[in-house]
C-alpha cells in the first residue's frame, strides 16, 4: 500500500535484525529437533521398541523444545506507553501506526489497556474480551468502556488487532501497549505485574507545557526497582503548543526539560549515563504527526495546512526518536527474549550430548562385555576341540595297534 511504502522499509529498518535473530532461532531450534528425534529413535530402538530411561530423557528434551517453539512464535517486541492523562500517550501510537486507530480526545479517553498488534487481515478488528469474537475498530472506546466497569480495575487489557499492510512497524512483530493516565490513582504493582515485565522499551509521554509530574517519576521509580536497568524514551509532547505560545521563551524551556529529563533518567533511576540519556529525550507533536501522515496517505499536496510553524523540524525530531527508539527496541528484544532461549537451547544441546555420551559408553561396556563372553566362549571351544583332537587321536593309536595285533595274530595262525 503507499501508506507502507512512505514508511521505512524492513531492509532498512533496526528492527529487521530482531526479525533475522528470530528467524535464525527458528532454525536453530528446528535442528536441535530433528536431532532429538533421531537420538529418540536409535534409544528406543537399542531397547527392543522400549522408550527406556534415555527415550524418556529425549521425550523431554523434546517437549522443551516444542515449548520454547511456542513461545518463539508468540514473541513480539513490546513498547508500553506511559503519561498522565491527556498528555497524548495514544495519539503518539496513532502517530506510530500511521493512522487514528486508537481513541484520543480531551478528557479521559483510555480506560483500560491497549494493545495493538500486526494481522494479516486487511481490516483492523478488536477482539472482544470473554468471547474472543471479533468486533469493529469503531466499538473500541465502547468495548473499553464495558470493559472498564465490568471489572472495575483499569488494569484490564484489549486487544486491538490492525492489519499489517498499513504499518511496517507492525510488520516487524511490535506490539504497541497504550495505557489509562498514570494519575488515575492505579494500583502500580498491578500494572507492572502485568503489563511491564516483558517490556523491552517504555516511552514516557509527558506534557511539554509542564515539568515531570511525581505520579509519573513514582510509576518509573517502580518499574525501575522491578526491571534491570529498562529502556526509558522520554517525548515531550505538545511541542507545537509550547512553541506557539511562548516563542521567545522557547529555548530556555528546551533547555530546562532537557536537564530535567536527563538528570531523572541518570541520577535518579540510575538507569542509563547522562550521554545516552540525552538520546532519549525527544521535543514533539504527535498531534501534528498523525494529520501530516494522513494526508500523506491521501497524496494531499499541501501536508502543512494550518500547522504551527516549524512542524517540519518538529516531523524530524518524531523521525530521529522513531529510528533510536527502533535501535534501542530490536537490541534489547533480541537480548532479553533469545539470550533466554538461546540459553535454554544450549542447555538442550549439552543435555542431549551428555545422554548420548552416557549410552555410547554404556554400549562400549556392553560391547567388551560380549566380546569377552565371547573369547571365553571360543577358548572353552579350543579347548574342547584340543581334547577332542587327543581322544581321536589316542583312539586311531589304539586302533592302529589293535589291527598289527590283530594282522600277527593272523600271520601266527596261518603258519600254525
Ligand atoms: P488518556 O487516554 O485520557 O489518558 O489521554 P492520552 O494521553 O491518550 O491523550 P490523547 O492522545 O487522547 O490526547 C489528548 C488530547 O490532546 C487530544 O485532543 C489530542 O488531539 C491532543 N494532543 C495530543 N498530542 C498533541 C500534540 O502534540 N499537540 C497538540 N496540540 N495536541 C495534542
Ligand atoms: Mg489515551
Amino acid at each position: 500500500t503507499p501508506d507502507a511504502h512512505s514508511q521505512p522499509t524492513g531492509r532498512t529498518s533496526p528492527l529487521k535484525r530482531f526479525g533475522l535473530a528470530k528467524e535464525s532461532i527458528n532454525k536453530t531450534f528446528g535442528l536441535i529437533k530433528t536431532e532429538l528425534l533421531e537420538a529418540h529413535a536409535i534409544l528406543v530402538e537399542a531397547k527392543g521398541g522400549e522408550s527406556g530411561e534415555g527415550g524418556g530423557r529425549t521425550t523431554v528434551l523434546l517437549e522443551k523444545t516444542a515449548g520454547i517453539e511456542e513461545i518463539l512464535a508468540r514473541d513480539h517486541m513490546k513498547v508500553a506507553f506511559f503519561g498522565r492523562t491527556s498528555n497524548g500517550k495514544s495519539t503518539v501510537v496513532n502517530a506510530l501506526l500511521h493512522d487514528k486507530v486508537l481513541p484520543a480526545g480531551i478528557g479521559h479517553t483510555t480506560n483500560c489497556f491497549l494493545s495493538v498488534i500486526g494481522v494479516d487481515e486487511d481490516k483492523g478488528y478488536v477482539i472482544v474480551p470473554g468471547s474472543g469474537e471479533h468486533s469493529d475498530i469503531k466499538s473500541l472506546q465502547q468495548l473499553a468502556n464495558s470493559l472498564h466497569k465490568e471489572r472495575l480495575s483499569t488494569n484490564s487489557l484489549l486487544r486491538v488487532c490492525w492489519p499489517k499492510e498499513k504499518c511496517a512497524l507492525l510488520q516487524e512483530d511490535v506490539e504497541f501497549v497504550d495505557s489509562p493516565g498514570i494519575d488515575m490513582n492505579p494500583d502500580v504493582d498491578d500494572w507492572i505485574n502485568s503489563h511491564c515485565l516483558d517490556a523491552d522499551v517504555f516511552v514516557l509521554v509527558s506534557n511539554a507545557e509542564s515539568t515531570l509530574m511525581n505520579a509519573e517519576k513514582n510509576f518509573f521509580h517502580r518499574v525501575s526497582e522491578r526491571l534491570s536497568r529498562p529502556n526509558i524514551f522520554i517525548l515531550n509532547n505538545r511541542w507545537d503548543v509550547c512553541v506557539e505560545e511562548e516563542p521567545s521563551m522557547v529555548e530556555e524551556v528546551k533547555q530546562q526539560h532537557l536537564e530535567n529529563d536527563i538528570s531523572f533518567l541518570s541520577n535518579q533511576l540510575s538507569v542509563i549515563d547522562p550521554d545516552t540519556a540525552r538520546e532519549r529525550v525527544y521535543f514533539v507533536s504527535a498531534k501534528e504527526v498523525v494529520t501530516i501522515r494522513n494526508r500523506q496517505r491521501e497524496n494531499q499536496s499541501d501536508l502543512g495546512r494550518g500547522l504551527h510553524d516549524g512542524y517540519k523540524g518538529r516531523l524530524l525530531e518524531f523521525e530521529r526518536f522513531e529510528l533510536k527508539f527502533k535501535e534501542c527496541l530490536s537490541n534489547s528484544a533480541i537480548k532479553t527474549k533469545f539470550e533466554q532461549h538461546h540459553s535454554r537451547g544450549l542447555e538442550i544441546v549439552l543435555e542431549l550430548e551428555e545422554l548420548l555420551n552416557f549410552e555410547s559408553e554404556q554400549a562400549t561396556q556392553k560391547n567388551s562385555l560380549i566380546q569377552s563372553e565371547l573369547q571365553e566362549i571360543c577358548s572353552k571351544q579350543q579347548n574342547l576341540n584340543d581334547k577332542g583332537h587327543l581322544v581321536y587321536q589316542r583312539s586311531i593309536q589304539k586302533t592302529q595297534s589293535m589291527a598289527a595285533e590283530l594282522e600277527s595274530r593272523v600271520q601266527a595262525a596261518m603258519e600254525g
